[in-house]
């Protein structure tokens, strides 16, 4: 069984036709060539797959695309300003603070760091990890991700 679906992905409209269990995740990066954001597990279990509808984090990967009509999609790709070069605050200090290694995590971090951040989470390091723990990197890079989370709230 298929439906159809409109809604707003980094501001652009799309309405797709797209099987009942068909994923969020699987939506982003298989109809709309969307592959920033990443499929770690599949299961909800990693955060790799983050993004935000309606401005509050979700696991793509859980979310059936079929329930997103009217829905305000953002993914890595329509996170940053748009003008030149220019990156989210919180892109630019996962630069500046070295926060990945092999970068699988990195979308899915930067967009759960950027929900954490609007949601007011940030009061320490230890709120920051807790409020961060759906994410979790391979690499062991926490520490870094703290701090490029803390320096982008500042
Ligand atoms: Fe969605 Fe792991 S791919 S939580």
């Amino acid at each position: 069984v298929s439906g159809r679906v409109s809604l707003a992905v980094n501001g652009e409209r799309h309405t797709v036709t797209v099987d009942n269990r068909t994923s969020l995740l699987d939506l982003l990066r298989e109809q709309l060539g969307l592959t920033g954001t990443k499929k770690g597990c599949d299961a909800g279990a990693c955060g790799a797959c983050t993004v935000l509808v309606d401005d509050r984090r979700v696991n793509a990967c859980l979310t059936l695309a079929v329930r997103l009509e009217g829905a305000e999609v953002t993914t890595i790709e329509g996170l940053a300003p748009g003008a030149d070069d220019e990156l989210h605050p919180l892109q630019q200090s996962f630069i500046e603070q070295d926060a990945f290694q092999c970068g699988y995590c990195t979308p899915g971090q930067i967009m759960s760091g950027v929900g954490c951040i609007r949601e007011g989470h940030t009061g320490s390091r230890e709120e920051i990890r807790e409020w961060m723990s759906g994410n979790i990197c391979r690499c062991g890079c926490y520490v870094k991700i703290v701090n490029a989370v803390a320096q982008a709230a500042r």
